[in-house]
């Protein structure tokens, strides 16, 4: 078999099946940006390539995927924290029109240009740590012009850089001051009116919403989900982040990709994403950084074998965190999860979260050859560290 590049000498975390799918003395193969083995070296076609890589022992693992992110936003919002640092609560400060309004407003004011420069540096932190897929939401334009503004923004980071980017309609995130106390009002011009603009021009893979007290009701978001079915995109949510309101059953009944957050998720919710095969996403930098003291019921979700996933919730209000490591070390050490279920969160999870298993997420023949290659001893390691990256070289579409 002639392939394009040969990564030998190496040991692999495939993740496909259901554990880290290791693999000593392993080999990747790829042609045409594409996997086209990837296993034991003595199980190996015969193959010859252009370039034969030699990893010296050293773990290839799929390239990392950040599944939840509002990565594209302008302005930060430290002063903010600084209030909450002296004792205001996240729901207090919005409901005094700071939060994500505060950042809305920065947003509107922003080019796209202005939006690609200030989120590149964010991305590129990223890329650095071996991420090769990113979901991008909006949900801080809030108007349509600069709802599209932000998907536009977020669909050129996949041009600048090379990355995959995932798109993700969050027009329902918060309610803008102009429909101050009309909230269905917008909530039936953004089914009505925006989402069919948005979805006509390819510019959004997913619908997500942020359900809750301070957010929208239950009822809203399932209109927001039925407009979502009737342009065919699969849908999200933000969901039991701050309180209960059976936002993840709502989103498992509609077949939702994931449903991210889940601190106050119950056993009935765990119960309905399980018969969806709905993912969920934990996102504990928005945890630690809102120092939320509910835990997400992480025993029942495994219990029930829900796929976890963990992203970064990348934003500038709960979650101002551009690592997917820590990510990882904060799913270990305030959730729980081992190191298997860390690493699986960040890929094949991950992968599931965005509708892209079929392409990403695994060490697979077939797949994007998307690879993040680590100078470690042991996969742990990924976890372990605080603060240190170990990444050796990231592969992206074969390069
Ligand atoms: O995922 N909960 C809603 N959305 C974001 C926070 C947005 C913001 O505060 O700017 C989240 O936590
Ligand atoms: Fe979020």
């Amino acid at each position: 078999m002639r392939c394009d590049t040969i990564w030998k000498d190496a040991r692999l975390a495939t993740l496909a099946g259901p554990g880290l799918g290791s693999i000593e003395n392993g080999v990747v193969a790829a042609s045409d940006g594409c996997i086209v083995y990837a296993g034991p070296e003595a199980d190996a076609p015969a193959m010859d390539a252009a370039q034969i890589i030699l990893c010296q022992g050293r773990w290839i693992t799929p390239g990392l995927i950040d599944c939840h992110t509002h990565i594209v936003h302008e302005g930060n919002r430290a002063v903010e924290w600084e209030m909450r640092l002296a004792g205001a609560s996240y729901e207090d400060i919005a409901r005094a029109g700071g939060g994500i309004v505060s950042t809305m407003n920065a947003t509107r004011s922003a080019s796209e240009e202005q939006l690609i420069e200030t989120a590149l540096p964010r991305v590129d932190a990223l890329i650095a740590e071996g991420v090769t897929s990113i979901e991008i939401k909006s949900g801080y334009g809030l108007d349509l012009e600069s709802e599209i503004r932000m998907l536009r923004a977020a669909r050129r980071i996949g041009v600048e850089r090379s990355v995959n980017i995932a798109t993700t309609f969050l027009g329902a995130h918060s309610l803008p001051p102009e429909f101050a106390g009309n909230s269905d009002a917008y909530i039936d011009l953004i089914c009505t009116e925006w989402l069919p603009e948005i979805a006509s021009h390819g510019l959004a893979d997913a619908v997500d919403a942020f359900c809750d007290g301070i957010g929208f009701s239950r009822a809203q978001t399932e209109k927001v989900f039925q407009a979502a079915a009737r342009m065919g995109l699969p849908v999200k949510l933000h969901a039991e982040q701050l309180s209960n309101l059976h936002g993840a059953a709502l989103a498992a009944e509609y077949g939702a990709l994931s449903a991210d957050h889940l601190e106050y998720l119950d056993d009935s919710g765990i119960a309905a994403m399980k018969a969806a095969g709905t993912v969920a996403t934990l996102l504990p930098g928005a945890f630690y950084f809102t120092r939320e003291s509910r835990l997400p019921p992480i025993g029942g979700l495994r219990d029930a074998a829900v796929p976890i996933a963990l992203a970064t919730d990348c934003n500038p209000g709960t979650s101002p965190l551009t690592s997917l490591l820590l990510t990882m070390n904060m799913g270990a050490t305030l959730f729980h999860l081992t190191v298997e279920e860390c690493i699986a969160g960040v890929t094949r999870n991950a992968a599931r979260a965005l509708g892209r298993l079929k392409d990403i997420g695994t060490l697979e023949a077939g797949k994007r050859c998307d690879l993040a290659i680590w100078d470690i001893e042991s996969p742990a390691e990924l976890v372990y560290r605080m603060g240190y990256n170990p990444l050796h070289a990231r592969v992206w579409s074969g390069q």
